[in-house]
């Protein structure tokens, strides 16, 4: 069977994109900015970026785009016979439980879309109406639930139309649009009334707040939202064609999410400073942009009622798309996984994934309301999945790919896709290899004990 490819190059870089930037850069990136402390933070996850992220990105870009497979097949081929298949099972796995729970925030931005459409919040002023809002709506039982799956059936849909036509074309057109209304939404948050504070706290590191849980959290998020360690964005480069740049496409990537992941922190918190929210921990979570946000269209445009309502419609439609052509990427490893490993017809595999994922999906949405009392280590079960995911399962995957790349891999192999057969000049190759060598999977390593109190 021929496997489809993206078909442009532009397409590439932006259904990559598309599967990075989503709900990790609005609404999660918020949360851990605020629980660990502001600009420290913010500087603990940009060295993560760097120095863990961009070369796992490349290792997972040249293993797929090498091996034109899904991620468990793909280590099969290069290391055929070996144990390294269970790299790529572990990312179908991940991919799995990260869906089943993303899907629900993803619904309530149906919600909340729909909410804007009826014009429900025009008038709101304080804090305790939206969070009044949000609290009945993630604890009731039925309507999160209900978008929970309507989101997962979009994503099923798009899905079985096929990679070109549903994911490319998707991407293209929305992922500018996304960019221009954050950036808008940037310049209006700012020049608030007492949003200075706000500011403040993205601006001014103080280190004395960082720890190992803030570097395992900062660590987490970088994999969250460059969509690493789970054979994501190696699946995606199955898809690109031979002349695709694989270094500038990581950096293209990589520079596209942190800046709309940093653009989402100059929203929420200058907004919050202005309208005196006085964020205490326990305001910082899940509902965090939810009540905000809201908040911020109604301060910023509400002496302009029509402009209120243009913008917070067209943010939240934007968010759907932008937490879609996420769930798409995940759905897709899963997917192309059990298609092509079990010969299945990609409908089937769809559909199972999909049945899965709301079986699962159901006990994270009760979790906000009759499930709330379900807790191991005073998390919640939407908690427990959202924190196993992200700060081990992923950075586990990143840190076995970058063994299998910078140890495993024929460096010739290695050179000739980082250089696209020696068309591209690649200067760097050496420091790469190191970096993939020992940089990067030691600091996994030690992050993770770190945080375990073991080293
Ligand atoms: N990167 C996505 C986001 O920021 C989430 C994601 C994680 C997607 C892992 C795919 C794989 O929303």
């Amino acid at each position: 069977m021929k496997r489809e490819n993206f078909g442009s190059k532009l397409g590439a870089i932006l259904a990559a994109a598309g599967s990075a930037v989503g709900l990790g850069n609005i609404w999660r990136f918020p949360i851990e900015t605020g629980r660990n402390g502001g600009a420290a933070f913010i500087l603990v996850y940009i060295a993560c970026i760097i120095l863990l992220g961009m070369p796992i990105m490349m290792s997972e870009f040249l293993i797929g785009r090498h091996t034109q497979s899904n991620t468990a097949r793909a280590y099969q081929k290069l290391a055929p016979g070996t144990p390294w298949k269970w790299v790529g099972r572990l990312g179908v796995f991940t991919g799995f439980f990260i869906l089943s729970y993303y899907a629900v925030v993803a619904g309530w931005t149906i919600e909340y879309a729909v909410l804007a459409v009826s014009n429900q919040f025009q008038g709101m002023t304080t804090k305790a109406e939206f969070e009044q809002v949000f609290t009945n709506f993630s604890s009731d039982p039925l309507w999160p639930i209900v978008w929970l799956i309507v989101f997962i059936l979009l994503t099923h849909f798009i899905i079985v139309r096929g990679v070109a036509r549903g994911i490319e074309r998707w991407s293209k057109v929305l992922m500018p649009m996304l960019f221009i209304i954050i950036a808008v939404l940037v310049v209006c948050s700012v020049s608030m009334p007492g949003a200075s504070s706000g500011v403040q706290f993205l601006l001014q590191p103080d280190f004395s707040k960082v720890n190992s849980h803030v570097v395992l959290s900062a660590m987490g998020q970088a994999f969250y939202s460059l969509s690493l360690g789970m054979g994501c964005l190696c699946t995606y480069a199955s898809y690109f064609d031979r002349k695709t740049n694989l270094s500038k496409t990581t950096l293209q990537v990589c520079v596209i999410d942190t800046m709309i992941a940093l653009m989402a922190g100059f929203i929420i918190f200058p907004a919050a400073a202005a309208a005196n929210y006085g964020l205490t921990p326990q305001d910082i979570g899940p509902s965090l942009i939810f009540i905000t946000l809201p908040n911020v269209f109604q301060q910023a445009f509400g002496s302009i009622p029509v402009l209120a309502y243009v913008f917070s419609v067209m943010f939240y439609l934007l968010l759907i798309v932008a937490a879609l052509t996420s769930t798409i990427s995940m759905h897709e490893v899963v997917t192309s996984y059990m298609a092509e490993e079990f010969h299945l017809k990609r409908n089937r595999s769809a559909l199972i994934e999909t049945c899965l994922s709301i079986f699962l999906g159901i006990f994270c949405a009760l979790s906000f309301g009759c499930l709330s009392d379900v807790k191991l280590f005073d998390m919640t079960i939407f908690d427990i999945f959202d924190w196993t995911a992200s700060n081990i399962c992923l950075p586990v995957g990143g840190m076995f790919i970058a063994i299998f790349t910078g140890w495993y891999l024929d460096k010739q192999l290695f050179r000739d896709e980082v250089t696209n057969g020696g068309t591209v000049h690649a200067p760097y190759f050496k420091a790469l290899i190191f970096v993939l060598r020992y940089i990067t999977p030691l600091a996994i390593l030690a992050i993770i004990l770190g945080n375990f109190g073991l080293f």
